[in-house]
Formats: structure tokens, sequence, C-alpha cells
């Protein structure tokens, strides 16, 4: 029997199982590499559609899909027709007859979604704007390494709070049932929100007993017109020595990066915690693996 067909495009309305399966998998193959021989990819071809920049996703997913025996294209979207106005779904009806999975990082959530929709082949959110939700598989992964479950902690989001990564979040707490404090400027809260989250102005009030502080760029991707505006918006919402002497003894810092020095982080903190912070950036090749065999073989036994 095969695989029912299963696709990763947001954390909105994910269970903890879902969640649960993807890590357990990310923590073997991370405790395994070298010594493992799954091979869930061997024989498929996966297409890398990226129409922004990107260092560790693709990285991660390109080094990710071959150790699990695939074979991998990268396309910048630039380049393909849907650069000169070709529809998604053409894109995704020509892809999905010829190739075995897609990783897509692009602007408009849907585009991501109809993509899926029309290939009918694994299709894996690789950042849009709005939601990142590779990245916060292995943020949990990192978290839960160093402090056990993330179930009932404090994480303390800083910065803009509206942003892809912030949402994400967001749905991660609903589904694993821990305390998110965002704290961003007036303009930079989350449209988003559960239970489970708080949002404030007031930076100290999110960094308090925190467990965890978190930032992310002041301008994502695609906004950099608003660079001037939202560099005066931030000022102060930043990660620094203050903020992190109020958080909980053993805090963790953490950062998806690209890290802006002296911007939402000091340099200071930074390289101080830079251990952590790569630690980090590591899980991302543990988690996308995590990612790519739940997609298609389901959880292992
Ligand atoms: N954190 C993250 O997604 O990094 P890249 O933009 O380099 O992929
Ligand atoms: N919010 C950032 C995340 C980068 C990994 C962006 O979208 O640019």
């Amino acid at each position: 029997m095969s695989t029912p067909l299963r696709h990763f495009l947001g954390l909105k309305g994910i269970e903890a199982k879902t969640i649960r399966e993807i890590l357990d998998l990310a923590a073997r193959y991370k405790a395994e590499r070298s010594a493992i021989s799954w091979r869930p990819l061997a024989g498929q071809t996966w297409a890398m559609i990226f129409t922004k920049s990107s260092t560790r996703t693709r990285v991660s997913f390109e080094v990710g899909i071959r150790e699990l025996g695939g074979n991998v294209l990268f396309l910048n979207a630039n380049d393909l027709q849907l650069g000169r106005g070709e529809p998604i779904k053409d894109t995704a009806r020509v892809l999905g007859r010829m190739v075995h999975g897609a990783v897509i990082r692009t602007y408009a959530q849907s585009d991501v979604e109809d993509f899926a929709h029309y290939a009918k082949i694994p299709t894996i959110n690789a950042l849009t704007d709005d939601e990142h939700p590779c990245q916060i598989v292995a943020d949990i992964q990192t978290i839960e390494e160093k402090l056990g479950p993330i179930t009932g902690k404090k994480v303390a989001f800083i910065g803009d709070c509206a942003c892809n990564v912030a949402r994400s979040w967001i749905y991660a707490a609903e589904a694993l049932r821990f305390h998110l404090a965002l704290a961003g400027p007036v303009g930079y809260l989350s449209p988003v929100t559960n239970p489970w989250v708080t949002q404030a102005h007031d930076v100290t009030e999110a960094a308090r007993d925190a467990e965890v502080l978190y930032t992310d760029v002041w301008v994502s991707m695609g906004l950099e017109a608003e660079k001037a505006k939202r560099a005066a918006a931030f000022a102060g919402y930043q990660i620094n020595h203050e903020l992190v002497a109020l958080a909980k003894k053993g805090a963790l810092v953490q950062h998806c990066l690209p890290a802006y020095r002296d911007q939402e982080i000091t340099e200071r903190i930074f390289e101080e915690r830079a251990g952590e912070i790569f630690d980090q950036a590591e899980n991302r090749l543990h988690a996308q693996k995590g990612i790519l065999h739940w997609l298609t073989d389901g959880p292992m036994g």
C-alpha cells in the first residue's frame, strides 16, 4: 500500500503528534548520522524552487535530500518561466509529472498551497511571507535538547511579531502548549493569536523569567523598502545584556539567522551565545531530514 500524499505547508492547525513524529525522526537522524542506513528518497528527484535568498534552508535541504538517497534540482524561480509569468499551477502540473517532491521558498503562502494542490507531490514550505515551519521544527529540537520538553515553558520572541517566523511560533505554541510571549513595537504585533500567546510592547514583560529568548531580523525579505522606517520602530527591541539578565537563569538565546549585529541582537550577546545559536542552525539539517522522511515514509517503528 502506498503512503498517502502528505505536505508540510505550515504549522497552522498542526497536531502535536505530527510535530512529535518529525522531532523523533530528526533526533534519530542526528544521533546516527554516519551509521544510519534508511534511504527513504532512493530513486527520487526533488525540486527546490526558491524565489528568495537562502543559506541554511537551501544547504540543509540539498544535503538532507542527498543523504536520504535522493537527487536534487535547485531551481532559482527567476530562471524558470515562472519568472516570466507562467502561472504556478502550470509549473506545478509540469513538475508533478517529472519530480517526486518539491521544496518551495517564495512570497505568497497561496503559491505553495496551489503548487501542492496542482502538482500532487509532497510539497514543503521553505518560507513564505506567512510561515517558516521548517525553522521552528529545528528550533524546538534545539530547545528540547538543551532544556527538556518545551510544554509549559516560556519562550519570548522579541522584534517583528508580525513576521513569518513569529507566526509559525504562534501555531507551535498552540500545538505544544507553551507560553509564547511576543514583544514588538506598535504596528508590528501579530494579527494571529491563541490562548497560549501574549503580546506586549514592553520587552521586559516578555523577557522576564523566559526560558528562551528568540529573535529574528527587523526587515524580512521582500520588505527592504521599509528598512529605515523599521530601524526607527524597532530600536530597543533587541536581545542585549539587560534583557538576558531578566530571563530565567540558564535561558537560551536563539536566532533563526541571518543576524544583524547591534540591531535585533548585540554583537556581544551573539558571540557569547554563538554555540547555542549555531547548534540551532545545525539542527536545520537534522530537522529537514525528519520532515522529508515523515512526508515520504511516515513514522519509523
Ligand atoms: N533561517 C533561515 O531560514 O536561513 P536562510 O534564509 O539562510 O535559509
Ligand atoms: N523573517 C525572515 C526570516 C529569514 C530566515 C525573513 O522572512 O526574511
